[in-house]
């Protein structure tokens, strides 16, 4: 038997017993006559002694000792003369009779521990060294009973986890599809799935009219802290239910999830919004709702009055930041800097302070006291507070503004991590007009069903079109999306045509799901939320690699496998690909 014990299980109540433990050394102190090893695994520390009753041969073993060796100890559990009441092992130590080595350790290229002294991609070449960390583990351990949990509240609901296949065909969701060269048909590619969103339709169509799946799909789009190209999602599809199903089942999933995960309950239903009333008094699709500071619109009541930057602007909004009236000189520049930076790209800033010796602005020359208490008084603003105002391209200044509301939430502390809002964002639009290449792309995916009530629009103005589409949004991160389908294949093709799809193209493309729609298919919906996403908002990190046992690094590679990297004459040869192969072995 390699261990009577875990590392983090003895405890007062083990005293006086016989113990074998196997695990890694965390480290090692000398004080002379007395030496102190931390054990570690998966489960804790326990700290072993050697002192003078120690056999002399152990004692000489502990000279070839270093970190993160292997070892398996057998000793007797005493109690420690000084405890350590942060570790749930720290009333106890093991006075040692044998050390085995099992195996020998390099030195780590960075210490194992909490404030670890590895950078991040010294941290990633080595994961399987920082996945030995704690602070790791737990975003690990956290995972997998979130899944655990998941699995269970779905099986509850009757619902059934069914796999789809990972070889697929391009899927609609948006991004660049990852391919794979398929050996036996030449020239020929599958697709990673982007999500099984048409597998899960057809599954419908076969009957299974509760499915879900926590499902790795792949996009192949640019990494940021908040996405990585192979993600994990919990996917779902209904038939038989309206949206107003869908949003109470997934409500309740993430009620289970926030009560037996963090003990939080919900009191309220959670928060509804149009997709229209969040970008009109947030600028964005997912507001963050742990605070208020909503946009206004101030086109109307600052035009005309000389300030030719304002009178230029097709759209003037603001924010009034409560309690930010005390911002000082450098703190105005500093965040008028931050909104001129290239990634918000505001021309300026223009404020308005409510302090206690009255009304000022940067904009004084134009606006006398009156006007400036009018628009005051169209935030609610108090003694104290201040407004910021950006004025430009409507579409443009509500998502500056958006960026400057988040900005000043967090400079002024609203948005603690420990406190959550959900809300769904419904009825959003079910086109997107892309400039660039002067066509409609469908919002969500082409298979989400118009409202009928929008219908009349659906040729004429398709861009009026509201869709049975829905968002869940917690903190201002979009965890899930999904939609009602479109199941009457008529209406399947009208869209197709709409979004510039030839007859041809749709056939060739969605042919197959086209067809098993002419065979019965019932009203369907569902919805999707990122796994990943999800984990790391109940962690409370900000990148979701944090809580991805092997992420990928911003470009998209895996340091420590050294992935993606050249294939072999060979291989390439077998699938009939061409390329310039100086780099290829
Ligand atoms: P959607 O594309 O909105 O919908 O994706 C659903 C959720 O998946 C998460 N997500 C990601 N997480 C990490 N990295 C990424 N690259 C990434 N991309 C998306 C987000 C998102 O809300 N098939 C539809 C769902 C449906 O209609 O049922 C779909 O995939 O949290």
């Amino acid at each position: 038997m390699y261990r009577t014990h875990t590392c983090g299980e003895l405890r007062i109540a083990n005293i006086n017993t016989n113990v074998t433990l196997a695990g890694w050394v965390q480290r090692i102190r000398d004080f002379g006559g007395m030496s102190f090893i931390d054990l570690r695994d998966r489960y804790g520390i326990t700290q072993l002694v050697i002192d003078e009753n120690t056999n002399q041969p152990v004692v000489a073993q502990i000279g070839q000792l270093g970190r993160e060796y292997v070892i398996q100890v057998k000793g007797m559990v005493r109690e420690r003369s000084s405890k350590n009441m942060n570790i749930p092992t720290g009333e106890i130590e093991i006075a040692l009779t044998e050390i085995l080595i099992l195996n020998p350790s390099l030195v780590p290229p960075f210490t194992i521990q909490d404030d670890t002294d590895g950078g991040d991609e010294l941290r990633m070449k080595y994961r399987y060294l920082d996945l030995r960390r704690n602070a790791v583990k737990q975003n690990i351990e956290l995972r997998h009973k979130m899944a655990q949990e998941t699995r269970r509240y779905f099986d509850d609901q009757g619902f059934l986890e069914i796999e789809t296949p990972v070889l697929m065909k391009s899927t609609p969701e948006g991004a660049r599809d990852f391919v794979v060269p398929s050996r036996t048909n030449p020239g020929m590619f599958y697709a990673l799935p982007q999500s099984p969103q048409t597998f899960k339709q057809i599954l419908m169509v076969a009957g299974y009219d509760r499915y879900f799946q926590i499902v790795k799909c792949f996009r192949d789009e640019d990494l940021r802290a908040d996405r990585q190209p192979e993600f994990t999602q919990i996917d779902c599809e209904m038939s038989f239910v309206e949206q107003e199903d869908i949003l109470n089942t997934f409500e309740g999933m993430l009620r289970h999830l926030f009560k037996k995960i963090k003990g939080i309950g919900f009191d309220q239903p959670f928060l509804r919004m149009s997709f229209e009333d969040a970008m009109n008094n947030y600028g964005n699709d997912k507001p963050d709702l742990r605070f208020d500071m909503k946009i206004h619109e101030l086109t109307g009541k600052l035009q005309g009055k000389g300030f030719g930057v304002f009178d230029q602007s097709p759209y003037i909004g603001g924010i009034c930041a409560t309690g930010a009236a005390n911002y000082s000189r450098k703190q105005i520049d500093e965040l008028t800097e931050w909104v001129k930076r290239p990634q918000i790209g505001a021309k300026g800033l223009i404020y308005i302070r409510f302090g206690n010796d009255g009304v000022k602005s940067s904009i004084d020359k134009f606006f006398n006291a009156e006007e400036l208490a009018e628009i005051g008084n169209l935030f609610g603003a108090k003694t104290g507070d201040m407004i910021f105002v950006l004025s430009g391209e409507k579409k443009k200044t509500l998502g500056q503004l958006s960026e400057l509301r988040l900005e000043t939430g967090n400079r002024l502390g609203l948005r603690d991590k420990n406190r959550f809002v959900p809300l769904w964002v419904v009825d959003f639009p079910l086109f997107e007009w892309d400039e660039g290449t002067q066509r409609f792309y469908a919002m969500h995916h082409p298979f989400t069903s118009p409202k009928p009530e929008d219908m009349e629009f659906f040729e004429s103005d398709p861009g009026r079109v509201r869709a049975n589409a829905y968002d869940c949004v917690v903190n201002g991160v979009e965890l899930g999306g999904g939609s009602i389908r479109i199941h009457d294949q008529k209406l399947q093709q009208k869209m197709f045509k709409v979004l510039g799809f030839t007859k041809e193209q749709a056939e060739y493309q969605f042919g197959f799901i086209m067809n098993a729609f002419t065979y019965g298919a019932p009203p369907h919906g569902g919805i999707a939320f990122g796994f990943d996403r999800l984990v790391s908002m109940f962690s409370g990190l900000d990148s979701i690699r944090d809580v991805i046992a092997f992420p990928k690094n911003n470009s998209g590679r895996d340091v420590m496998i050294d992935s993606p990297s050249t294939i072999s004459k060979e291989q390439l040869e077998e699938l009939q690909i061409s390329l310039d192969l100086k780099d290829n072995k």
